[in-house]
């Protein structure tokens, strides 16, 4: 294993012992099996490369304050990637071949899990892939089940810091009856030009609005939108053309145990001027507070030196049940043994 310097990790690839692979042919998934290589081979009509069935998921390992290692709500991912399966026709994955693969792909890698203490933890990529040949479009009746991890860093080094956001009226990231809310590599992909012209621009990540009306909230390139009312409520977006965040769903438990009311409602874009504290939510980062939104020649400023109050309440609570700190009251850990 090659040394890391676990304080100098960021968000990137990095190869790691193995990764977990399991196959469906012939109607059955194989048991998922420790392969040492980082590559595939698959037919050169295989529907993914063309049509692009491919579903991910992103969740994460942590070890925690007693050294045990613990994966944050896997549940919750195997039913995401199997809505996104069901919606694009890939093979569904049974909780003996998903939970497994995951399990098995931690297991294998457990030197790469970051140490307790160093704010990282390790990130694990599910991928289901049709690999079957078709020319015309159609689904594939071979699949292949992927599960690889990356040890990343941790995001804030010290305090949590805004960042700026913008909002490109030129760009829509789903359309409105389209494939928005679930988890598809062809959603990113349409996404990343507006990504990248809002990179230049000096914005890490862009806002959008509902592509139909374009005047309701939907949610950030890759993650929720959380605001914060100044009477001190959590409002998110609902939506049918954004991905149901797992962090997001936390974050509304962990909100409603603190006795902060949670709304979740659509949210008109004329509303978040007002709020007190607006933050992006997700697994890479749990929340990325904004400090700025900008919109045309318009911006609309909250906190840009620090998190606000109540985001930084949420994220302590929600990091601090995910490295054993707090209990882990709602069950949301499964220790990897
Ligand atoms: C479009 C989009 N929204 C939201 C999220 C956050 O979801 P989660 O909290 O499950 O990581 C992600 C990341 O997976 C995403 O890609």
């Amino acid at each position: 294993m090659p040394k890391i310097n676990w304080s100098n990790l960021g968000f990137e690839y990095l190869p790691t012992a193995c990764h977990v692979r399991s196959t469906f042919k012939n109607g059955k998934w194989s048991r998922p099996a420790l392969m040492r290589t980082q590559n595939i081979t698959m037919n050169i009509a295989a529907t993914c490369l063309h049509y692009g069935q491919a579903c991910f998921e992103g969740l994460k390992a942590f070890r925690c304050k007693d050294g045990k290692v613990r994966i944050f709500r896997p549940h919750e991912n195997m039913r995401r990637m199997n809505d996104t399966a069901k919606y694009i026709h890939c093979a569904e994955l049974p909780e003996e071949v998903f939970i497994e693969a995951v399990r098995k792909a931690v297991k294998a890698n457990m030197d790469y899990v970051p140490p307790y203490g160093t704010g990282g933890s390790m990130y694990i990529r599910p991928l289901l892939i049709g690999t079957g040949p078709k020319i015309g479009v159609g689904p594939s009746d071979q699949y292949d089940f992927i599960v690889l991890v990356v040890p990343v860093g941790a995001y804030y080094k010290g305090n949590i810091k805004p960042v700026d956001s913008i909002i490109l009226d030129d760009y829509d990231r789903a359309a409105p009856q389209g494939t928005g809310h679930v988890k598809m590599g062809g959603n990113y992909a349409a996404g990343l030009h507006a990504n990248i012209l809002a990179k230049k621009m000096g914005f890490p990540i862009v806002l959008y609005l509902d592509s139909k009306s374009k005047q309701y909230v939907d949610e950030f390139g890759t993650s929720n939108f959380i605001g914060i009312t100044k009477d001190s409520k959590y409002v998110t977006p609902d939506s049918k053309t954004i991905l149901p965040s797992i962090t997001n769903k936390s974050l509304m438990q962990l909100a409603k145990d603190m006795g902060i009311p949670v709304e979740r409602r659509p949210i008109a874009f004329k509303e978040i001027a007002n709020f007190a504290e607006v933050g992006a939510c997700g697994t890479a980062v749990v929340i990325t507070p904004i400090g700025r939104i900008v919109h045309g020649s318009r911006s609309m400023e909250y906190d840009r030196k620090k998190c606000g109050p109540i985001l930084k309440k949420l994220y302590d609570e929600l990091t601090g049940i995910q490295y054993g700190e707090i209990p882990d009251r709602h069950n949301w850990l499964m220790e990897v043994k």
